[in-house]
């Protein structure tokens, strides 16, 4: 299988550097706050017991992390990417008996229909130009009463103070990018509507912000900006976030970054 069909995540474009940098950046954007995601996926009715399905599940440290949590939980990470998930293979020690990972498209994922009572979408909808087919996909997949949670990006919610001149610009170019590929990085906003014309009932948000102040300046910038200089872009792009980066070394005082990253959850 491809490692992109369609969407914007473009792992197979990397040098193995860039794609060394980007997987370990995926790690530490999954395991950093697991105490934090793991009150989340509660807090929308995450089952101690059941069949839950993580669509998009990359290299699976938040399939796995779920599976050693709940061990009466069976959980199922699929994603289009059979390197990214021979990877999670070749990581994964001590293999949980409760998770398996499949590849497959998430928008037909030839899975039986009604067999899951929650379906988990971790920053996967934005790098798709029709969300809605996966929504739909999900409905198909849940048990009835079955609960379903979205968490995605919304540049909107994404801020520098102080900031430096070409953070505007970073922002605009790599939203556009992502957009002529059919993404969208302003996706947050939308979730809820999304869910609500797949057919979800009770829907619910949650705006969950994260800090420079509380993980370092580094790893924010490198959480919140550094896939965006190649998921999409080439050369544009990561010429201007080169100068981003070197303008932030000179601006007056420390810049605090905070993003919002968007949980949208519903019923089906
Ligand atoms: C930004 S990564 C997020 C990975 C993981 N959910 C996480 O939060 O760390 C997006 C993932 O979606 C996968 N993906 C993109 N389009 C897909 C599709 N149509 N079906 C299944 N997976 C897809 C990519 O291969 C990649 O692993």
């Amino acid at each position: 299988m491809d490692d992109n069909i369609g969407g914007t995540y473009f792992l197979n474009k990397l040098t193995t550097t860039e794609r060394n940098d980007e997987l370990v950046r995926l790690r530490s954007q999954a395991l950093r706050f697991q105490e934090r995601e793991i009150q989340l996926l509660s807090s929308f009715n995450l089952p101690s017991a059941g069949r839950l399905l993580d669509m998009g599940c990359g290299l699976a440290h938040i399939a796995e992390m779920i599976a050693r949590r709940f061990p009466d939980l069976e959980v199922t990470g699929i994603d289009e990417s059979e390197d990214l998930l021979s990877r999670a293979k070749a990581r994964i020690e001590d293999w949980p008996k409760n998770l398996k990972l499949n590849a497959c498209d998430a928008r037909n994922t030839n899975l039986s229909q009604a067999s899951f009572d929650f379906v988990y979408c971790r920053f996967l909808l934005q790098h798709l130009s029709d969300p809605l087919i996966v929504l739909g996909e999900a409905m198909r997949l849940l048990k009835p009463g079955g609960q379903i949670l979205l968490a995605d990006i919304d540049d909107s919610f994404l801020s520098l103070y102080p900031e430096p001149d070409s953070f505007t610009q970073l922002k605009s170019s790599s939203a556009q990018k992502q957009a002529e590929f059919g993404g969208d990085r302003y996706i947050g906003r939308k979730l809820p509507s999304l869910l609500m014309s797949a057919g979800f009932s009770k829907v619910r948000t949650h705006l969950e912000g994260i800090s420079s102040t509380q993980i370092g300046l580094d790893s924010f910038c490198n959480l919140a900006f550094s896939f965006r200089t190649w998921s999409t872009s080439g050369a544009e792009t990561s010429a201007i976030y080169e100068r981003f980066i070197a303008e932030l070394k000179v601006v007056s005082e420390t810049p605090v970054g905070i993003v919002g990253i968007i949980f949208a959850g519903g019923k089906k």
